[in-house]
């Protein structure tokens, strides 16, 4: 369009795509804070994922406002209708509107698919994690997890993920002490993009990330242009990352 010709937004989603070594980056004009960008976020993002869709493709879909801007535009064509949403982990001490497991719910109704939820408190003890790990119904999303086709997440600064989490004082001052920037997946990871620390709850692990054929990355606004350069110094070479013009700017 004329409009990503002349900002030199065209130019810019490929400089960024070089630096972050992955396949596509895809850039919304204005700032995610803005209702307009987000309404062309959740356009954009629903074209590209109904473009990606495969016959019963399997697609792990993570929480936050950025991903949940798609619902609206969603809608039962192509194969979408013979898809599973899958949660990507359990439930988040956050507004249960931006809930994993609801918007796995609200996205296989758009689309008339199919969905599997994961209910399980954030934090698990040590003993309740591996008695969990064991239940049949845990079971069966790990091995969904495994054959997973498409990652659709957000990615979030480390400190905006632990308020939303509600996480303790000695929680968040450890993940200061490790250096953690940004957070993906329950995930946190440092300015290399390494992982410091991860919540023990059931969750996609990074290696099944890494095998699904897509990754749909989805994430703006400037305050989290650190989170978004350090989670791609180390992330999936087949990511398509839909950002704004804002951290766009930011990062280059
Ligand atoms: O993992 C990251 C968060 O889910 C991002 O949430 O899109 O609401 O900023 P957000």
């Amino acid at each position: 369009p004329l409009y990503y010709e002349l900002s030199g937004l065209s130019q810019k989603e490929q400089q960024l795509a070089e630096k972050f070594g992955i396949k596509k980056v895809i850039i919304i004009p204005g700032s995610f804070r803005n209702e307009a960008s987000r309404i062309l976020l959740g356009k954009e993002a629903s074209k590209l994922l109904t473009s990606l869709v495969e016959e019963g493709s399997k697609i792990a879909v993570t929480g936050g406002s950025s991903v949940a801007a798609i619902t609206p535009y969603l809608q039962p064509v192509d194969s979408l209708p013979t898809v599973k949403f899958i949660a990507a982990r359990g439930g988040l001490g956050e507004e249960m509107s931006l809930q994993a497991n609801i918007l796995v719910s609200q996205f296989a109704q758009a689309c008339q698919a199919s969905y599997k939820t994961l209910f399980m408190p954030e934090f698990l003890s040590e003993q309740a994690y591996v008695a969990m790990k064991a239940e049949p119904s845990v079971q069966e999303i790990i091995r969904l997890y495994e054959q997973v086709d498409i990652v659709l997440h957000g990615i979030g600064t480390a400190e905006e993920m632990a308020k939303k989490r509600g996480s303790s004082d000695a929680d968040k001052a450890l993940l200061k002490e490790k250096g953690a920037v940004g957070e993906a997946f329950g995930y946190y990871f440092d300015a290399d993009g390494q992982i410091v620390h991860q919540i023990r709850t059931i969750c996609i692990q990074p290696e099944h990330v890494k095998q699904s054929r897509y990754v749909l990355a989805i994430a703006g606004g400037e305050e989290k242009v650190k989170a978004i350069g350090a989670y791609f110094k180390n992330a999936a070479k087949q990511t398509i990352f839909i950002t704004d013009e804002e951290a766009a700017n930011g990062m280059l």
